[in-house]
């Protein structure tokens, strides 16, 4: 077999990986970098992100205020020396950003105007109308073309990671256009696949989020961290799960229940004010604004539609100016997917699923506990996000951490001998594998779809916004019932260009292996805290759960637990307190 060779590969073309592969470069402009992605760069979930990237500017702002916004949002699960690093970095990343082309929108005067968000103390969220992410993303790739030894395998699909004698050395991939196999070595990889958004039902997430880069870490010994904590954005468009971003509220959108009431005042989140009031109503906390919806819901005070419960979010009032300047984009969406007009007419919302906190287990330089592989981004756990992120804070980590994650990886890979040739036969394994389970498949029962749809009706019942233990058990044999059911899978197309229905499976089983990891680590999480919620385990346990957990994966059942002590420095935990 054939092996492609590379000092840095990079997988996922997102902001952490385009950001990844600069730091690289910048780093060691002799190393040769490979970013692989399953998609075109541009079309990563990356560019969907649209309210904006938090990061001290005003002068009444600090970095303390900074990190113990994100501390006590997180619910003190974040470790707070990567907080201290990340709010520390998060403003040279965004001027930098700036230089490198992104529009940052501005004030009257020139100066960076910067909006509130979800959970701060002071406005700190940077943004480029409501379309950020399109523009960061923008910005980096067109960095990434200025640096020749930066290759691109745009559209290739990894299957697995080749880890010999205790090390990650590159990767097996398929090649979409063609359905070639190829094995590409390389001394140093960086995983920036982004969530896994799609193992639930609602979500904001792009189908292309599937966990694809924590299930090959995980395959390959890496534990998961903290994937209890999985995040419902309160409002996402009830059928599609698109995204309405937090900056309608921000500017001074209300949320009403059907009987047209602001029910956020309920739920010491403050007092309804005419002006959006940081820390406050619907400017708290996202895990908080989503535990409020299922309430209300319980108490018949939602609205019913074709695609279950919803409220309104109305943003009316703001005018056609504020809406048509500072949140085009949400009209443009409400417009085009639920026909309707948001300056004449509420928009309807439900929960989401929009972010984990969890994901691949990292240190704060990107390093996984698997030598020469680093991780990055939504797909990694650092953990600054802790039990809850905050908004805004995310972009800002892809920038902090794929820089990190890029200099750490391209310093590993600067003394490494070239991978070992045992890797070749690891390749080949590999490529039985699919040929054997996808491309020359006969026989088989089950269908993608069925098994997909199963997985998201048992993790959006059993392990949504509230879960229990009876929930979570069920879920879990569910899951593991569709793991069995999965080896008889039927797949019909066995063309070589372009095969979706190949790449369908492989997303499902890697989405089932994190389904998995989320159920178990929810289960024995016995406590309430942040986005997990135990209904049988109401409170925070400091006690026995200051602690991350840690997921193995185990070939015969459920993974293995871990847990590992939340690295405190200057806040001890106390209570989360929002509203006035
Ligand atoms: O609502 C939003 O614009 C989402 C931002 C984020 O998740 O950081």
């Amino acid at each position: 077999m054939d092996i492609l060779s590379h000092d840095v590969l990079i997988i996922g073309g997102g902001g952490a990986g385009l950001r990844a592969a600069i730091a690289v470069a910048e780093t060691n402009p002799k190393l040769s970098i490979a970013v692989i992605s399953k998609v075109y760069p541009m079309r990563s979930h990356t560019v969907s992100a649209e309210g904006g990237a938090a990061a001290v500017i005003k002068p009444n702002d600090s970095l303390d205020y900074h990190a113990y916004d994100t501390i006590s949002g997180g619910d003190w699960m974040c470790d707070q020396d990567a907080v201290e690093a990340f709010v520390k970095e998060a403003p040279q990343e965004m001027l930098q950003l700036e230089h490198w082309g992104c529009p940052w929108s501005r004030q009257e005067d020139g100066k960076i105007a910067v909006r509130p968000f979800g959970g701060m103390k002071i406005e700190r969220t940077w943004f480029a109308a409501d379309k950020t992410g399109f523009h960061m993303l923008h910005a980096l790739f067109q960095t990434t073309l200025k640096y020749d030894p930066i290759q691109r395998y745009d559209e290739w699909f990894v299957t697995k990671l080749l880890v010999d004698d205790g090390r990650c050395q590159g990767v097996v991939a398929i090649e979409l256009a063609t359905g070639k196999i190829q094995a590409i070595a390389a001394k140093a990889v960086i995983i920036c696949t982004g969530g896994c958004g799609r193992v639930f039902p609602f979500t904001t997430n792009a189908n292309i989020k599937n966990g694809d880069g924590m299930a090959l870490a995980y395959r390959a010994g890496v534990p998961l961290k903290d994937m209890e904590f999985v995040q419902y954005h309160p409002t996402g468009l009830p059928f599609t799960g698109i995204l309405i971003t937090e900056a309608a509220r921000s500017e001074g959108g209300w949320m009403l229940n059907k009987d047209g009431y602001r029910y956020l005042q309920d739920y010491n989140l403050g007092k309804p004010e005419p002006k959006p009031v940081l820390r406050s109503m619907e400017l708290g906390p996202r895990d908080r604004l989503s535990q409020a919806f299922v309430k209300e819901m319980e108490k018949g005070r939602t609205l019913k539609g074709p695609y279950g419960d919803y409220v309104h979010l109305d943003i009316r009032h703001l005018g056609e100016k504020v809406i048509n300047t500072k949140l085009p984009f949400v009209r443009e969406l409400c417009l085009k997917y639920e026909n309707i007009d948001p300056i004449k007419e509420m928009i309807p919302v439900r929960p989401v699923v929009h972010y984990m906190m969890g994901g691949v287990h990292t240190d704060i330089r990107g390093a996984t506990p698997l030598k020469g592989l680093y991780a990055a981004g939504e797909v990694a756990c650092v953990s600054i996000n802790g039990a809850n992120r905050l908004g805004s804070n995310s972009l800002t980590e892809l920038l902090v951490f794929g820089a990190r994650a890029g200099k750490a990886a391209a310093h590993f890979a600067a003394d490494q001998k070239a991978p070992n040739p045992a890797i070749a036969a690891l390749a080949l394994d590999e490529t039985e594998r699919i040929e054997r389970q996808f491309l020359w498949k006969k026989g088989g029962t089950e269908r993608i779809a069925v098994l997909r749809k199963e997985m998201h009706q048992a993790m959006e019942e059993g392990a949504g916004i509230y879960r229990n233990r009876a929930s979570l058990q069920k879920s879990a044999e569910i899951i593991r019932n569709l793991q069995e059911r999965f080896s008889d899978l039927a797949i019909t197309d066995q063309s070589f260009t372009f095969n979706t229905e190949i790449t369908a499976a492989m997303e499902l089983s890697y989405m089932l292996d994190v389904a998995e990891a989320i159920i178990q680590s929810a289960l024995q999480r016995t406590e309430s805290r942040g986005s997990h919620q135990r209904t049988d385990h109401p409170q925070r346990n400091d006690q026995n759960f200051l602690a991350h957990s840690l997921a193995y994966r185990n070939e015969s059942g459920p993974p293995r637990m871990e847990y590992l002590p939340v690295t405190i420095t200057r806040w001890p935990p106390g209570e989360r307190v929002y509203g006035r």
